[in-house]
């Protein structure tokens, strides 16, 4: 008997969709009264550690409003809990033991597991054995070259100056943490699938500091590494370089099914830039949720011109929606896309 595919899972094989589905990068976090709640009674590294906990917060937004894929409430960071380098978070991660020489790079390359991976396991099944079969989950890894940032530097930052003056300084223990985070980030991505996980996504929030052939040169490779060992699995692969405008062209030619793009790009020149074989995930500016409503409709129906007719969008956020977003902002934006978009007489797609 043949079954239904889940409009998300329909969009990222750019195959027709019933309407364009929705998700919110950051939907699981602290726009949501219900997540502040349970923050107040666990600190962030426990909601993470605690499958029971992770799981609920997964779902919060899916009982709220008509989302079509629920993302797994972890971080980029959680594949380095546990591999001794003092991970915390203050609210942004902390590494209270940078890796700052050749020397601490090496000792870091003996782990080459992924931390984590217990839990993210147990709260992967719990989800699906919760979550309804038209919404999919999607697990995530951070890339390489964004916990790289983080692993040098020990710390957010705008500029990362640590991280990147580390590149030029020490080339080749650059290139082997790169190739370290990037076994950690295939073993990482294994497990969630054997676990549950619908679909891959990779953010690589810091790609956007990075000039074009240093891009080339020093993100690509480690990126094309995990999206090739990750393909025998199946699942769509999703990649959202932020800031990543100059990207798009090198970023387009990894092998994914779908490509993020920010709020800055508009995706009809994404789409000029990238051709016709990717799906295109985005690109709403998180802030246009504080429009009042008739401004926030008129942004959302151009998000909606600019990607076109066809089939292969995935409507979402620019970046992470903003912690002090007022959720009924949310749920009109998920009804406007699915109205705007609803196929009366759509024939489902069958796989
Ligand atoms: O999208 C979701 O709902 C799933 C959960 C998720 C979190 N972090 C939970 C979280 C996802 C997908 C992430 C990814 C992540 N984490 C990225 C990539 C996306 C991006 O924003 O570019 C990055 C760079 C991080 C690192 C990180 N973790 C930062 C900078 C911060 C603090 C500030 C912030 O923006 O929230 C965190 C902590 C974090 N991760 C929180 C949440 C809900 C807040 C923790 C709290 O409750 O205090």
């Amino acid at each position: 008997m043949s079954e239904t595919l889940p409009p998300f899972l329909a969009a990222c094989r750019r195959l027709p969709v019933p309407h364009t589905p929705i998700w919110i990068m950051r939907q699981a976090g602290r726009y949501l009264p219900e997540y502040r709640a349970l923050r107040e009674k666990h600190d962030f590294l426990t909601l993470m550690r605690t499958p029971e906990l992770a799981a609920e917060v997964t779902l919060q937004p899916i009982r709220r409003f008509a989302l079509d894929a629920a993302i797994l409430f972890a971080d980029i960071m959680t594949p380095l809990d546990g591999l001794d380098l003092g991970l915390r978070f203050a609210p942004g991660p902390v590494i209270e033991r940078p890796l700052r020489t050749a020397a601490a790079v090496e000792a870091f390359a003996a782990h080459r597991g992924a931390g984590g991976v217990e839990s993210v396991d147990q709260a992967i099944r719990l989800v699906r054995e919760r979550l309804p079969r038209e919404v999919p989950l999607i697990c995530f890894a951070g890339a390489p070259f964004t916990l790289f940032c983080y692993l040098v530097e020990g710390r957010a930052s705008k500029h990362f100056p640590t991280a990147r003056a580390f590149l030029y300084a020490e080339p080749a223990a650059s290139a082997l943490l790169l190739d370290v985070l990037a076994d950690i980030a295939i073993a990482y991505l294994e497990a969630q699938a054997r676990a549950g996980a619908q679909a891959l996504m990779l953010f690589d929030s810091w790609a956007g500091l990075l000039a074009r052939d240093e891009y080339a040169r020093v993100c690509l490779p480690p990126m094309r590494k995990v999206l090739a060992a990750v393909g025998h699995l199946g699942l769509p692969r999703i990649y959202f370089p932020l800031d990543g405008a100059p990207l798009l062209a090198d970023a387009a030619t990894l092998p994914v099914e779908v490509l993020g793009v920010d709020w800055r790009t508009p995706l009809s020149r994404a789409r000029e830039i990238v051709g016709p074989t990717l799906a295109l995930q985005g690109n709403l500016d998180p802030m246009a949720l504080f429009a009042d409503d008739a401004e926030l409709d008129r942004r959302i129906d151009r998000v909606l011109e600019e990607a076109g007719s066809g089939p292969a969008h995935i409507f979402n956020l620019g970046h992470g929606i903003e912690a002090t977003t007022d959720p009924d902002k949310v749920a009109r934006l998920v009804d406007r896309v699915h109205r705007a978009t609803a196929v009366p007489t759509f024939a489902q797609s069958t796989v």
